[in-house]
């Protein structure tokens, strides 16, 4: 009999620090009505001293198995999603296994933007479906504003920190009915950081580490990325437009998830949208709307559900799931 993965409980954790769009209009040119317009965005957390990406995750975690009735024991696989790990090793879920005390059990992380959560979660389904592992967390955790470049408006408005996190266990019925990942390495120079490790730092401020898009680009090319791939998702499952209850998407922009939402010909009461609060928190934003989805009661047992994303890489996926 096939072994499927099932979400168990969800939780995540934002930073106390918020920056409204009022805050953004002080430190570059811009304006409330401009961002609001252009991306939905009203304000991001920032996460503060002490805080990083472990950290969040660590917290998002302990929710998501406080909310499946377990504890860090019972778990034997942990996968975070990252961009903005806390070094470059240990790896940002050696760090949160040791904050959770569950030495020895597989920890991994995956890099792929703001895909990573989908990517996550779909590596940890696929860990589970081969039956060597049991119950899985799954986490997407960033801190992108350590990254940002503060004078650069076109981005900076953009980010925000959080993190999020689901328990994934086996189970006899889906669950997870299908994942779907992509990548294309072809248009890295649309969206980037400017530096890293093996290529070189630079004697800057942050080692001239920055991100740099050309947003109007990436725009394009994620609405029509996202509309492949949510076809592709109901083709694989044979489904219709209508058998999905939720979209929940990657909170990048409200115009993509918009643009996302018709060609499901799905009405904005069944998307769930946070980008407005948490602005683009990378791997983290998927599981983050989940959460909320899921704890304001949206979200129901037995909801299907399409969670999409797109991020640098440029790298984009979906999973289908019946909550
Ligand atoms: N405040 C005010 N004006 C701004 C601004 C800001 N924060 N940022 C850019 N502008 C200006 C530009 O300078 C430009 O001015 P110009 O016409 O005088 O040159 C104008 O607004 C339009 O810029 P453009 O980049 O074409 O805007 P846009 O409508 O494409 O919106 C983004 C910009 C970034 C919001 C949008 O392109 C986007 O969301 N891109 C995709 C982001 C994404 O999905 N990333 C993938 C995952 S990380």
């Amino acid at each position: 009999m096939r072994i499927y993965s099932r979400i168990a409980g969800t939780g995540s954790h934002l930073p106390e620090k918020i920056l409204t769009n009022a805050d953004m209009e002080k430190l570059v040119d811009t304006d409330d009505q401009w961002i609001q317009e252009r991306t939905g965005i009203k304000q991001r957390h920032v996460a503060g001293d002490g805080e990083t990406s472990s950290t969040l995750g660590l917290a998002a975690a302990q929710k998501a198995l406080e909310a499946a009735g377990i504890t860090a024991k019972d778990i034997d696989l942990i996968v975070v999603g990252t961009t903005t790990p806390d070094l470059v090793f240990p790896s940002t879920a050696c760090l949160i296994q040791k904050g959770l005390g569950c030495s020895g059990i597989t920890a991994m992380d995956v890099n792929a933007a703001c895909s990573g959560s989908i990517y996550a979660l779909s590596v940890a389904d696929k860990f589970i479906q081969s039956g060597q592992h049991k119950k899985a967390l799954v986490i997407g955790t960033e801190t992108l504003t350590r990254m940002v470049d503060w004078t650069d408006r076109t981005t900076c408005v953009l980010f925000g920190d959080g993190a999020s996190a689901m328990v994934l266990e086996a189970s006899d019925e889906p669950g997870v009915m299908s994942t779907h990942l992509h990548a294309d390495g072809a248009h890295d120079h649309l969206l980037n950081a400017t530096v890293g490790v093996s290529s070189g730092l630079k004697n800057e401020p942050n080692g001239g580490l920055k991100i740099r898009m050309k947003g109007n680009e990436v725009f394009k090319m994620a609405v029509t990325t996202l509309g492949r791939i949510v076809k592709e998702t109901l083709v694989a499952n044979k489904l219709k437009k209508t058998d999905i209850d939720w979209l929940i998407p990657h909170q990048a922009n409200l115009r993509i998830i918009t643009a996302t939402a018709k060609k499901l010909s799905m009405n904005m009461d069944q998307v769930i949208v946070t980008v407005d609060k948490h602005g683009n928190t990378s791997a983290a934003s998927v599981g983050l709307a989940l959460d909320e989805a899921i704890r304001s009661g949206k979200v129901a047992r037995g909801d299907v559900l399409l969670l999409e994303a797109f991020g640098g890489g440029f790298t984009w996926g979906s999973a289908l799931i019946k909550y």
